[in-house]
Formats: C-alpha cells, sequence, structure tokens
C-alpha cells in the first residue's frame, strides 16, 4: 500500500509514502492528515488526470483510494474515466456531499464547535451579552444546524434557509423580552459574517454583543469516536469495492450500511439541509 502526498499534486509529482502497516497503526487518534494535503488547481487541467493515471500505472499501482470532499471526488471521477480503477472516501467537515450518512470530519468539528460555544456562554451568561458565533460549512449549513441544536442556540442562521437582520433582532427583542438575558447567535460562514451581523444586532437592539470566529480551529484535534468509527468503516468498505472491480464509486454508509455511490451521482448532486430540523432548532430555543 502507498500513500500519495499532498494529494492530486503528489499524485501528478509522483511523491509517495510507504504505508506499511507500521506506518499506520497509531495514527487514528491523530488529526490533519499524515500524508498531508493541497488545493491543485493543475488538476484541474483537462489532461490531469490522463497523466496521473499513467504515472500510477507507471509506478505499478492497480487502483485508488481518495479521501475528501467534492473536489476531491470530482478527481476521483477523472481519475477513474482516465482508466485508473478510482474510489472516493467522503472526507470534509461541511458534510455536504449527498448519499451518504456522514462524512469523516463532520462529528469532529461540530464536537468541536459545540465545545467552544460553550465556553463562550459562560462569558454570555455571567457578561448578560449575545454572541455570535461563526461556524464553517462552506456555502452550506450542517454545521452550523448541528452545533445551534448541540448548544440550544437562541438562532441558527444557514444559508440554506432565508433570514432577515431585521427578523434576528426581532426575535432577539422578543426572548429579552421573555426574560432572556443573553443569547447566542450560530451562524454558517456562508449565510452572514459574523462581526457584519454582531454590528447590526448591537447597533439596532441595544444589546451588547460579542463575535467569534471559529474557523480553523473546527478543522483540527483528535477525531471524535463517531469519526474514528466512520472513517475505519469507509476505509474497509472502499478496499472492498476495489478488490471487487467496483469503481468510479464513493464508499458510503447508507441507513448504516456499506454502499457504492457512483461518483457522478454524488458530484451533480447536493445535499439538502432539513428545513423541518431547522425550524425544531428555532421553535425550541425561544
Ligand atoms: O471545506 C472545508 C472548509 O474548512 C470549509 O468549511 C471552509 O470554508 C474552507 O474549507 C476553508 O478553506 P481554507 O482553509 O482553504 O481557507
Amino acid at each position: 500500500v502507498t500513500g500519495v502526498r499532498r494529494g492530486y499534486f503528489g499524485l501528478l509529482q509522483g511523491d509517495y509514502a510507504p504505508l506499511a502497516p507500521e506506518a499506520v497503526h497509531d495514527i487514528i487518534h491523530r488529526g490533519g492528515s499524515m500524508l498531508l494535503t493541497a488545493r491543485c488547481e493543475e488538476f484541474r487541467a483537462p489532461e490531469a488526470p490522463a497523466r496521473a493515471a499513467a504515472r500510477r500505472r507507471q509506478a505499478r499501482i492497480e487502483g485508488q483510494v481518495c479521501v475528501g470532499g467534492e473536489g476531491s471526488l470530482r478527481g476521483c471521477l477523472a481519475l477513474s474515466q482516465a482508466g485508473l480503477p478510482a474510489v472516493g472516501v467522503p472526507a470534509t467537515i461541511d458534510k455536504d456531499l449527498p448519499h451518504t450518512d456522514g462524512t469523516i470530519g463532520f462529528d469532529t468539528a461540530v464536537n468541536t464547535a459545540v465545545e467552544a460555544i460553550d465556553r463562550v456562554r459562560d462569558t454570555a451568561a455571567a457578561h448578560e451579552r449575545t454572541f455570535v458565533v461563526e461556524v464553517m460549512g462552506r456555502h452550506t449549513g450542517f454545521i452550523a444546524l448541528a452545533a445551534g441544536i448541540a448548544s440550544a442556540a437562541e438562532l441558527v442562521l444557514v444559508p440554506e434557509i432565508p433570514w432577515t437582520p431585521a427578523a434576528v433582532c426581532d426575535r432577539l427583542r422578543h426572548a429579552l423580552h421573555r426574560g432572556s438575558r443573553h443569547h447566542l447567535v450560530v451562524v454558517a460562514e456562508g449565510a452572514a459574517r459574523g462581526e457584519d451581523l454582531a454590528a447590526v444586532i448591537e447597533r439596532e437592539t441595544g444589546l451588547e454583543t460579542r463575535v467569534r470566529i471559529l474557523d480553523h480551529v473546527q478543522r483540527g484535534g483528535s477525531p471524535s469516536a463517531a469519526d474514528r468509527d466512520l472513517a475505519t468503516r469507509l476505509g474497509a468498505a472502499a478496499l472492498d469495492f476495489l478488490l471487487a472491480g467496483r469503481h468510479g464509486v464513493m464508499a458510503a454508509l447508507r441507513g448504516g450500511l456499506p454502499a457504492a455511490v457512483p461518483l457522478a451521482e454524488v458530484v451533480e448532486g447536493r445535499r439538502a439541509l432539513d428545513p423541518g430540523l431547522h425550524a425544531l432548532a428555532e421553535s425550541l430555543s425561544l
């Protein structure tokens, strides 16, 4: 088994790292990537996948597992179309991939966000302040919604569900009227900039408002037990699919069971955020 360093960049360069059992037997608790990672614009060029596939064949590599989010899975599809057997594994904190119960990293990111929000809550309560906490998620609100529910935030703002600053301020005034003297607003980075929202809230409501942007803190640290479990099972499923000759698919868990989903369906599809869950989050909190 050979690892490729720095993702598709390393694939084009032939930058490999042997993955003998002793190299990987003590890494399950580690964050980040022992193989490093990189965003590789070069791999988007039309001839790049064929170049990478040829290089891999020279190195007598028979199949490839690509671990990552949407961009990585698009690359995986291109590799497989260029004739190199390839299977994808969904790994992104954003959970913005369809046809899979979960994506590796999401649970850890949500737990990290919840822990941070709990700490912020102590100051919010003691000083009777409003806090806006901005979480990642790129163009989606899955992290915000999960972290907002687990923190019983007063408001959860996500890009998928329309909202206005005026409505946010109204809801905070209403909460104040009902006796709530501190408030937590969780905002997905794709819905608004935390600073902008905090400024509007303070200006319009007079509530003392602070902002915390969690950014890359959510992407590091030791993985949660759920992520270790998911990664272990998806890795095993990916290998099973490769050995069984099923290529051009993403290894997923669906309803808790391994499934091979055609990569074309994954990259063309969209994961929908559950509006009912969002409504529940907000109905419980104010
Ligand atoms: O896709 C994962 C993610 O962490 C997003 O949530 C975020 O928008 C983006 O990557 C940040 O990317 P970078 O570290 O390149 O700024």
